[in-house]
C-alpha cells in the first residue's frame, strides 16, 4: 500500500513551483484535492468539479472578507488607515443582496458600448507604446507593453488623466503589500498612507463628477440605479473604483504576459498565429485556461460542508484554485497541452463562474487581442532573448511574468 504524503500547498513558494506550479497542482488533485494548509490557515480546493461546486453555491461559500488577512494589521497601520475612508465590500468581496445591487449598477455602467467604444483608443495606446521601442530590437515586453497598456486603458475608462498614472501605479503596489500583510510595519504604514492619499484623490474626482458629469465610468457609476435601492455613496464608490482599477490592471497585464510566454516557448504556434490572426482569440482562451492569470480566489464557508468527500467546518477559509481546475484531466483532454482548437475550452474557469464571473472579461479579451495583433505585425522574428528571459514572483493568487525579455528583427 502506498504511504506517500501529499505535498503541502505552502511549497507553492519554492522557486521550482513559483516558476511552474502545475506539477504541484497535479499532485494535489490526485492526492489531496481538498487539503487543509496548516501554514496558511486555509483549505485548498484543486479539482474542477469541486471548484465549480464552490463558485456555483454562493449561499454556502461566501465572498465577504475574501481579502481580509487572518492576522489583523498592526495598530500603527490601523491608525494610518483611520485617516482615510472606511474600506467597504466591493463586488468581489461581497455577497447578495448587496452584491446583486452593486453588480447591476456596475454592469449598467460598464455596458458593452463603453467597451467597444474603447477599442480604437486601446489600439492607439498600444501603437504609441510599441512605436516607442520597435526600433530597439530587444525589450522587456512586460515593462514596455503588458503593464502600461491596461493601466492606461482602465484609467481612461474610469476617466482619470494619464498624468496621474504614476501615482496610481504606486497605489496598486501599496494595496498588494497591505493585503499580503507580511512587509515590515514601517513599510505597511507607508502603504497605508499611500492608500489614504489615493482615496482622497478619488473622492476629489467623485465630487467633481457629481457637480459636472462626464462621459466616463465614474459618472456612469454615480448615475446608475438598481430598482429602488439607494445609489452608490462616496464610501462605496471609493472602494469600488479602487477594486476596478486593481482588478483591471494587473490581471490583464498577466494574461498578455502568459499568452506571450506560451507562444514564445513554442515558436511554431507564434508562426501559426502570424499566418492566421483569426486564431488569436482562441490562443487567448487557451492562455486563460492553461496559465490562468488569477490562479485562485478565496471563499468562506457559511456552514459545515462536505466537499470532495472531505468535511470542512463552518467559517473555514477556502482557496479555490481556478488554475488547477483548468488543468484537470476530468474536465479537459490532454490538459497540459496548448491546443487552439480544443472543443472543451469554454469550460475554463479563468474568469471564474457564477455570480462573481468577471465583469471585465470582454474588456480584457479585447485589450489582449489588440496587443497581440499589433505585436505580430510590428515585431518580425519575435523570440525569447537568450538566458533568463522570464521571471515570476511568488504570489499564489496571481500569476504572470514580471519580466519578459524578447528580441526581434528591427525593420
Ligand atoms: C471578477 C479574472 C480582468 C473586473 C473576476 C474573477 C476572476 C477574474 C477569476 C472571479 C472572482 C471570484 O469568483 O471571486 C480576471 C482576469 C482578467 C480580469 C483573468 C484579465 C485577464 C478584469 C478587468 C476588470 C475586471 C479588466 C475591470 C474592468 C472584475 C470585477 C470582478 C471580477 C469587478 C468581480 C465581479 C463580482 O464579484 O461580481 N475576475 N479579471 N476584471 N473582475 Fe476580473
Amino acid at each position: 500500500m502506498s504511504t506517500k504524503t501529499p505535498p503541502a500547498f505552502s511549497s507553492r513558494f519554492e522557486p521550482r513551483y513559483v516558476e511552474d506550479p502545475y506539477p504541484l497542482y497535479a499532485r494535489l488533485r490526485e492526492e489531496a484535492p481538498v487539503q487543509f494548509s496548516e501554514e496558511m490557515h486555509l483549505w485548498v480546493v484543486s479539482r474542477h468539479e469541486d471548484v465549480k461546486t464552490v463558485v456555483m453555491n454562493p449561499g454556502d461559500f461566501l465572498s465577504a472578507n475574501a481579502f481580509k488577512n487572518p492576522v489583523p494589521p498592526a495598530p500603527e497601520v490601523l491608525a494610518a488607515l483611520a485617516a482615510g475612508y472606511p474600506q467597504v465590500p466591493a463586488l468581489v468581496d461581497d455577497d447578495p443582496p448587496n452584491h446583486t445591487r452593486m453588480r447591476v449598477i456596475v454592469t449598467k455602467a460598464l455596458a458593452p458600448h463603453r467597451v467597444s467604444a474603447m477599442e480604437s483608443r486601446v489600439r492607439a495606446i498600444a501603437t504609441e507604446l510599441v512605436d516607442a521601442f520597435a526600433n530597439e530590437g530587444r525589450a522587456d515586453l512586460v515593462e514596455r507593453l503588458a503593464f502600461p497598456l491596461p493601466a492606461r486603458v482602465i484609467g481612461a475608462i474610469l476617466g482619470l488623466p494619464d498624468s496621474d498614472l504614476e501615482r496610481l501605479k504606486s497605489w496598486t503596489e501599496d494595496l498588494s503589500t497591505l493585503s499580503a500583510g507580511n512587509a515590515p510595519v514601517a513599510r505597511q504604514v507607508e502603504c497605508a498612507r499611500g492608500l489614504v492619499a489615493v482615496q482622497k484623490y478619488l473622492a476629489g474626482h467623485i465630487a467633481e463628477r457629481r457637480r459636472e458629469p462626464k462621459d466616463d465610468l465614474i459618472s456612469a457609476l454615480i448615475e446608475a440605479r438598481h430598482e429602488d435601492t439607494p445609489p452608490l455613496n462616496d464610501v462605496e464608490l471609493i472602494s469600488l473604483l479602487s477594486m476596478l482599477h486593481f482588478a483591471g490592471h494587473e490581471t490583464t497585464a498577466n494574461l498578455l504576459g502568459n499568452v506571450l510566454v506560451m507562444l514564445l516557448k513554442e515558436p511554431e504556434r507564434l508562426r501559426a498565429l502570424r499566418e492566421d490572426p483569426a486564431l488569436i482569440p482562441l490562443a487567448i482562451e487557451e492562455g486563460l485556461r492553461r496559465d490562468s492569470p488569477v490562479q485562485g480566489m478565496m471563499r468562506t464557508t457559511r456552514r459545515a460542508v462536505t466537499l470532495g468527500g472531505v468535511e470542512v467546518p463552518e467559517g473555514a477559509r477556502l482557496l479555490v484554485l481556478f488554475a488547477s481546475a483548468n488543468r484537470d484531466a476530468a474536465a479537459f483532454q490532454a490538459p497540459d497541452r496548448a491546443d487552439f482548437h480544443r472543443p472543451d475550452v469554454s469550460r475554463h474557469l479563468g474568469f471564474g463562474q457564477g455570480i462573481h464571473y468577471c465583469i471585465g472579461a470582454p474588456l480584457a479579451r479585447m485589450e489582449v487581442r489588440a496587443a497581440l495583433e499589433l505585436l505580430l505585425r510590428r515585431l518580425p522574428g519575435l523570440r525569447l532573448a537568450p538566458g533568463d528571459a522570464i521571471q515570476y514572483v511568488p504570489n499564489f493568487l496571481h500569476r504572470g511574468p514580471r519580466r519578459l525579455l524578447v528580441e526581434w528583427d528591427p525593420a
